[in-house]
């Protein structure tokens, strides 16, 4: 008998979350920049090329900080070719994928680009071929005020008043070998240690994040976090982790479980974070960024064409069930919102991403926008320690697999209450019987899911098959409120205190 019971209690709370969970990444990768959020010439765009089109969805999505410019991308990345004018700026050798890049579009593109989009810059600095030197003098470009060649050139080119950028990454993946100028956990923390320095000499109010081992599954993981973060600690502020679910192996049940690992992995970093602490004696606690996750897998192995600019490259075409995952795994976020501070879906456009585009024509909502753009919109204040218990289910991989998957918010007020459920078993509606302890006046408004699809259903520019469906109000009986999850769906019911 399949069933799942939810109990919530409005002290019970896991953290506050932190806004910047709701994060995405633009890379130079691909389409993401070029033929996603900038193209000249495409009839919606400004008159700084940005695509209007695109930016309204991004808009949709609330999201308050993107990652830039990379990725892969960034550990080549000479940030001054990307500034000043255009005709000036040099056609370079992209390596991290094949590609060329023609600095078009650079630092200060993208700093107007945020403004426009109504989203604050995450930048990463090039610690793979570069280092230090080049990090602070970005730092310098983008956050003095004026008076040095470097504040200077940017009140010439691009803009007077200083970016302020808060957010930095120390590099990316540095631990993976597919990474320009990556190193050992002891080179990097050395590295990553004196960057961060001389960053914050720059500019004091700046928090900087530390390079996570680039996955879970990677031989150094683990040790990386505890050696580079060891040697790091007192100039940094976050640690990194990346993570992409793939479903290699069409083994549907098995995929709709991965959120599971997203759980592990979590769990695994935070203790890799607090044995440093311990080790150290110190009051100073690191948090998370999870600043690449994402399910990644269709678009394994396209061709394109070497060297061309902004190829068809990662352009995953995503399906019902990879919108469940996505609502699972931002579930787990939600559930340790106590240390996951920071978390950015790869990519925002073209690139893995909730939003697709064709080079002049449409852009249009893939399905793993909607589970992320409700948890954006609603998702905002203090997410609850829900109890839980459900019936279970094993894979090849994995074991007691939770048939339901939840977490809980409560609005900063304390008037709204919101529940995403994703109900993972793929033959069976399950009835979720959530207890509300103390949540007197509270009554159900709105009852949103994704269901009735095929796993493999998609979204076009021409027709979106994957879409919320509105249901019909759940029943609540004293402080039993009973919702029933279609199998194979991810749901979202939102409760709102009386005002009488
Ligand atoms: O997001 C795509 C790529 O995945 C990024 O460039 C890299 O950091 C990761 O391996």
């Amino acid at each position: 008998m399949k069933f799942a019971k939810l109990t919530l209690a409005s002290d019970y709370k896991i953290g506050k979350i932190d806004k910047r969970v709701y994060g995405s990444f633009v890379e130079h990768l691909g389409r993401c920049v070029y033929g996603g959020i900038y193209e000249p010439g495409h009839p919606s765009s400004d008159e700084n090329g940005f695509r209007e089109d695109v930016l309204e969805l991004i808009t949709e999505l609330q999201v308050p900080i993107v990652r830039y410019p990379g990725g892969n991308f960034v550990s080549g990345y000479n940030w001054e070719d990307g500034i000043g004018p255009k005709e000036n700026r040099p056609k370079r050798l992209e390596l991290a994928w094949g590609t060329l890049e023609t600095n078009e579009f650079g630092t200060d593109e993208f700093m107007k680009w945020c403004k426009k989009a109504g989203t604050s810059p995450m930048m990463a600095v090039n610690l793979g071929t570069r280092g230090p030197d080049e990090a602070r003098q970005l730092v310098e470009y983008c956050n003095h005020a004026g008076g040095t060649y470097l504040s200077d050139l940017r009140k010439k080119y691009a803009s007077a008043l200083p970016y302020d950028v808060k957010l930095w990454c120390l590099g990316n993946e540095m631990d993976g070998p597919w990474q320009m100028g990556s190193k050992t956990a002891v080179e990097y923390g050395r590295t990553a240690y004196e960057a961060s320095k001389l960053m914050k000499w720059v500019d004091p109010s700046i928090e900087t994040v530390l390079c996570g081992s680039s996955g879970w599954h990677m031989k150094t993981f683990g040790e990386w976090e505890t050696t580079a973060l060891d040697i790091a600690y007192d100039t940094v502020d976050y640690v990194s982790m990346h993570q992409y679910h793939s479903n290699a192996d069409e083994y549907l049940e098995n995929f709709l479980a991965k959120g599971v690992e997203t759980d592990s992995f979590i769990e695994s970093v935070i203790a890799a974070l607090d044995y440093v602490q311990g080790k150290r004696h110190t009051k100073k606690r690191i948090d998370i960024s999870f600043d690449e996750w994402n399910v990644w897998y269709h678009s394994n192995g396209t061709k394109f064409e070497k060297w061309s600019k902004a190829p068809h490259i990662l352009e995953d075409v995503y399906n019902f069930a990879d919108a469940l995952v996505v609502g699972t795994m931002l579930n787990s976020i939600l559930r340790h919102s106590d240390r996951v501070k920071i978390a950015c879906l790869a990519q925002l456009v073209n690139v893995i991403a909730p939003i697709m585009t064709e080079d002049g024509g449409k852009a249009w909502k893939q399905t793993i926008f909607y589970p992320f753009y409700y948890a954006s919109k609603y998702a905002r204040g203090y997410a609850l320690q829900g109890i839980t218990e459900t019936s279970k289910y094993d894979t090849r991989w994995y074991s007691d697999v939770p048939d339901v998957d939840t977490s809980a918010v409560i609005s900063e007020d304390g008037e709204e209450l919101v529940i995403f459920a994703v109900n993972r078993d793929i033959k069976d509606s399950i009835t979720l019987e959530t207890k509300l302890c103390d949540f007197e006046g509270f009554v159900p408004v709105e009852n949103i899911a994704l269901q009735d699809c095929d796993a493999e259903d998609i979204n076009t520019k021409d027709c979106e098959k994957v879409k919320p469906v509105s249901k019909e109000l759940p029943e609540l009986d004293g402080k039993m409120l009973r919702c029933e999850l279609k199998p194979m769906s991810w749901n979202m019911i939102r409760l709102v205190k009386r005002k009488d």
